[in-house]
C-alpha cells in the first residue's frame, strides 16, 4: 500500500539535493543532483511505476527518461516528473523553483511532446468564464467579474519572454496587473488555484511537459487549465504527430490534459516561492516546505524536519 506521504518524500529529497546548488551558477549539477535523488526515492517505492514525463527520451537522459519503470514492483501507476522546475532559478538563487510529481493510474496523464504549449491558467472561481480562443481583454474582464474585483485588480503572471510583447501589452491595455517571472511557470499557474497567493491568472507560452504537471495539480485545486501546443520547428511539429497528436491546434482542456480524478500532485519548494518556502538549514537539519493536493480536492501543506547525513565539505 502506497501512502501519499512517500512521494512527497520523493520531492523532497530532490529538493534537498538541489538546493545545495543554490546560487552556485550550476544548472546542470543541480538539476543533477536533484534526478539522482529523485530516482533513489521512486526506486524504494512499492509501485510499478513509469515515467511519462521526465527528463527526455531515452537516448538523451540517462536517468527518469520517458518510458523508464520505476520502483520495487506494486500498483501500476504513471508518474509525471520536473526534479527541479526553474533550473535558472536554482542557480542564481531566485524564487519559485521547486521539485515537482504527478501520479496518476496508467493513462491518467497526457504524454506531451518536448515542446512549447501556450497556456492559460486561473483559479476555481473564474475557471469556467475563461477560454483560451477569447481575447486577452475578455478573459481578463471575465475573471474580473468572477472574482468580483475591478479588472486593475486583477494580476497576471507572464514568463518575461521576448515572444510575450504583444500579450504583455494586451493585459496593460485590458488595466490588469502583471508580474512577469523569468522561469518557472508550473508554480505560476498553480498559483491562481490558491488564494493566499495574490495571483490570478497565468497566460503565455511555456514548456508543454510542464503544462501537463501544471494541469494535474490545477484539476485537484478545482481551477481551469487549457493549453495549445505551439511547436517551435516543423521537426518538433512531426515528433508530436508521431506522438498521436493529429490536430495540433486542438485546444487542449484539463480531461485531455489529465484524463484522471485519482491524480496526485506534490511538490516542495527549493527556492522561497509564491506557494512555498525553500529549503532552510540548520545545524544538521533542513527544513522543507510541501504542497500535497488530491484528485478529492484535499490540499495539504506539509513542513517536514530532515535529519541530515555527514555535512558536506566545503569546496
Ligand atoms: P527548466 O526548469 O527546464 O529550466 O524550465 C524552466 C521554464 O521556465 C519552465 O517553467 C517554462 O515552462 C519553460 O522553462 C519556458 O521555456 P523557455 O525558457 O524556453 O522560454
Amino acid at each position: 500500500m502506497v501512502n501519499s506521504l512517500d512521494f512527497v518524500n520523493v520531492t523532497e529529497k530532490a529538493a534537498l539535493a538541489a538546493s545545495r546548488f543554490m546560487g552556485r551558477g550550476e544548472r546542470d549539477a543541480a538539476d543533477g543532483a536533484a534526478v539522482e535523488a529523485m530516482r533513489a526515492e521512486l526506486g524504494e517505492m512499492e509501485i510499478s511505476g513509469r515515467i511519462v514525463i521526465g527528463e527526455g527520451e531515452r537516448d538523451e537522459a540517462p536517468m527518469l527518461f520517458i518510458g523508464e519503470e520505476v520502483g520495487k514492483g506494486g500498483v501500476s501507476v504513471d508518474i509525471a516528473v520536473d526534479p527541479v522546475e526553474g533550473t535558472n532559478l536554482v542557480a542564481n538563487g531566485l524564487p519559485n523553483s521547486i521539485a515537482v510529481m504527478a501520479i496518476a493510474e496508467r493513462g491518467g496523464l497526457l504524454h506531451a511532446p518536448d515542446s512549447y504549449m501556450k497556456k492559460l491558467a486561473v483559479g476555481p472561481k473564474a475557471a469556467a468564464f475563461v477560454h483560451i480562443d477569447a481575447s486577452v481583454a475578455d478573459n481578463l474582464t471575465a475573471v474580473a467579474n468572477a472574482l468580483e474585483k475591478p479588472v486593475n485588480d486583477v494580476c497576471v503572471v507572464i514568463l518575461d519572454r521576448p515572444r510575450h510583447a504583444d500579450l504583455i501589452r494586451e493585459v496593460r491595455e485590458a488595466g490588469a496587473r502583471i508580474k512577469l517571472i523569468s522561469d518557472g511557470d508550473v508554480d505560476a499557474c498553480i498559483a491562481t488555484s490558491i488564494d493566499s497567493t495574490g495571483i490570478h491568472v497565468a497566460m503565455g507560452t511555456g514548456g508543454a511537459p510542464e503544462g501537463v504537471l501544471a494541469a494535474a495539480a490545477i484539476k485537484c485545486l478545482g481551477g481551469n487549465f487549457m493549453g495549445r501546443l505551439e511547436p517551435r520547428s516543423p521537426e518538433e511539429a512531426e515528433r508530436a504527430k508521431a506522438m498521436g497528436f493529429g490536430d495540433l491546434s486542438r485546444v487542449l482542456e484539463m480531461d485531455d490534459l489529465c484524463k484522471s480524478d485519482s491524480v496526485m500532485f506534490c511538490a516542495t519548494g527549493i527556492t522561497d516561492g509564491d506557494l512555498m518556502r525553500g529549503v532552510r538549514f540548520f545545524g544538521n537539519h533542513a527544513r522543507t516546505h510541501s504542497i500535497l493536493v488530491h484528485g478529492n480536492g484535499t490540499v495539504r501543506f506539509i513542513d517536514s524536519t530532515h535529519r541530515l547525513g555527514a555535512r558536506p565539505r566545503r569546496r
